[in-house]
């Protein structure tokens, strides 16, 4: 806001007409202290004096036209002097860019008339009309091509102004002062352009002008590159991959599957290797649908026990361009079950160590139990287990079991639960009478243990039985 030289004086003014007694008659124009946009009437003031009589005329011209006054008012000051106050209003339009307004103002006493002219872009603000344009533009623009944005801000008035380029209602950038050309009609306009990705969801640009205090004028575009119009050889193929549902067991086989569809032709070839080894069994079908090609690809993948830390990759080309590189973890269709086995130190005083040991399963999370002749074991601490280099888990538990209590045979049991299986369990008795003579029987299934349990608790039963016959028999005999 450049504050008019007339307005300056303006506020001079009665100081001035008071001051000059008499001497040389003197001119002052003055307009609005604001610029003002076309369309709008705005004032201006000239003031002249001091004569010796009223017998003045006014003549105001805006550029070669005579303009006629709204008000005149003739004052005079204290020392008989007059004064000429004249008042005009002109409505403002877009070319008074290259306008004047001037005062004359004739009398009698001027040997030619007094007279002042003021530039009416002074006061006059033009408002540019702000567009965006893209290059390339509309269906043409493809997913992550560059565009070109450019700002185009036409005809405003003064020079000066600021940009601010926005996306997505963020500011991106500021412009102070931007470089402008002049036009023939006086007002000024500039470009400015920057570059931007497009992208399928669409990206919303904004242009802001702001010229002085005013409310910046904004513009807006959406960029959005267009999926249909992009050659469908470098198209992104969407795919499923699927796999079995629940995990296997090492020696059995599952099966992946991959699906896509939308090729433009049915040169497509996928290929399964599980650790850089190509997979033999696979099958792959291209079928049309539509005016494209729906591909479906299935491939068996043998398991092993160490495969927790294999890969199977999945690389699809269409006519020779690799369309798709995907790693497959082996470990999440895997489930290795732990063998789990039980041993005991030798006795210090009247305790013994037994241990069940729960090795290389998979995944983590097991659940160990000790039981004792069938019954819960109390006090049994939470085991932590450790990671194999493999991949797989191991686990340790230890108990502590005083052999002097009374009893008779004991069977301790570690029963483990692992991925929602049967359970599996392992042995171990202890033999009350003959306290320091452990039988360690580890056994893989859940029913082995209790047959063996029993066939020897038989045999033993047996002996026993044949041992009094055999005596029996032996004192009968004798007898
Ligand atoms: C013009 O003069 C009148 C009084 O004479 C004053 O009220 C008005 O503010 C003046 N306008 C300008 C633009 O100086
Ligand atoms: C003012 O205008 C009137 C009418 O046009 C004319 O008669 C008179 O001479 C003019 N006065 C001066 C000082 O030019
Ligand atoms: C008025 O405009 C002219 C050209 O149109 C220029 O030469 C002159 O300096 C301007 N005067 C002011 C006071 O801006
Ligand atoms: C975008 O602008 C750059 C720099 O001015 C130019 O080299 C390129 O050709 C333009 N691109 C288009 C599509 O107009
Ligand atoms: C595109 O839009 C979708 C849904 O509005 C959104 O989930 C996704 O993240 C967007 N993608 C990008 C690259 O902005
Ligand atoms: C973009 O332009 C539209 C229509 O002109 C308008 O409704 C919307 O509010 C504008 N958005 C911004 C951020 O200026
Ligand atoms: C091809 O795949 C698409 C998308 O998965 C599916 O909608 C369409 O039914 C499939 N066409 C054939 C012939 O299988
Ligand atoms: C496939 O590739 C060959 C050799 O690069 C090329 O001549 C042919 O035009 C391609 N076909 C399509 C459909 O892209
Ligand atoms: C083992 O049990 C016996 C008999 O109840 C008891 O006297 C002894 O203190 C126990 N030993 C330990 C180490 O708990």
């Amino acid at each position: 806001m450049t504050a008019t030289p007339g307005q300056v004086l303006s506020s001079f003014l009665p100081t001035l007409l008071l001051g000059f007694t008499a001497g040389q008659p003197f001119i002052t124009l003055t307009g609005p202290s604001q610029r003002t946009a076309p369309g709008n009437l705005v004032p201006f003031n000239c003031t002249a004096g001091p004569f010796s009589n009223q017998d003045f005329n006014v003549t105001w011209m805006k550029d070669r036209d005579e303009h006629p006054a709204s008000a005149q008012r003739p004052m005079t000051n204290d020392k008989g002097n007059y004064f000429i106050t004249s008042k005009v209003w002109v409505k403002l339009v877009p070319q008074d860019v290259s306008s004047e307004i001037t005062c004359e103002v004739t009398h009698g006493d001027l040997v030619k008339p007094l007279y002042k002219t003021m530039n009416l872009s002074q006061v006059l603000r033009v408002v540019p009309t702000v567009k965006i344009t893209t290059k390339p533009s509309g269906a043409s623009i493809h997913v992550q091509e560059r565009v070109n944005l450019t700002c185009h801000v036409s005809h405003f008035y003064p020079s000066h102004l600021n940009l601010i380029l926005m996306k997505n209602r963020h500011r991106i950038q500021t412009v102070s002062s931007p470089q402008v050309t002049r036009n023939p009609d006086g007002t000024y306009s500039l470009e400015h352009m920057w570059q931007a990705e497009a992208t399928l969801n669409g990206s919303e640009f904004a242009c802001w002008v702001i010229q002085d205090e005013q409310p910046p004028v904004q513009v807006n575009i959406t960029l959005r590159a267009q999926a249909h119009r992009m050659s469908k050889a470098r198209r992104s193929h969407s795919y499923v991959l699927q796999g079995p549902l629940q995990r296997s067991e090492p020696g059995t086989s599952i099966q992946l599957t991959y699906m896509s569809s939308e090729f433009s032709t049915r040169q497509v070839t996928v290929t399964w290797l599980k650790n850089n080894h190509k997979l033999p069994k696979l099958q792959t079908s291209v079928h049309l649908s539509g005016d494209t090609y729906n591909v479906t690809s299935s491939v068996l993948v043998p398991l092993q026990a160490d495969d927790v830390l294999s890969h199977v990759f999945c690389h699809v080309r269409h006519n020779t361009t690799l369309v798709l590189q995907k790693i497959i973890n082996l470990d999440q269709y895997l489930r290795v079950p732990p063998a789990v086995t039980v041993s005991q130190s030798s006795p210090s005083s009247n305790l013994v160590a037994i241990t069940c040991h729960v090795q290389r399963f998979y995944p983590q999370s097991v659940h160990l139990t000790w039981l004792e002749n069938c019954h819960m074991f109390q006090g049994a601490e939470k085991p932590t287990s450790k990671q194999n280099s493999d991949g797989t888990y191991t686990l340790e538990s230890l108990q502590l079991v005083n052999v002097s209590l009374q009893g008779s045979e004991r069977v301790f049991t570690c029963k483990v639960q692992h991925e929602a299986r049967p359970p599996i369990q392992a042995n171990l008795i202890l033999s009350a009478i003959a306290h320091a003579t452990y039988k360690p029987i580890g056994s893989p299934g859940p029913e082995t243990p209790a047959i063996i349990f029993v066939v020897l608790l038989l045999g033993f039963k047996v002996m026993l039985l044949m041992s009094f016959t055999v005596a029996y028999i032996h004192r009968w005999w004798n007898v």
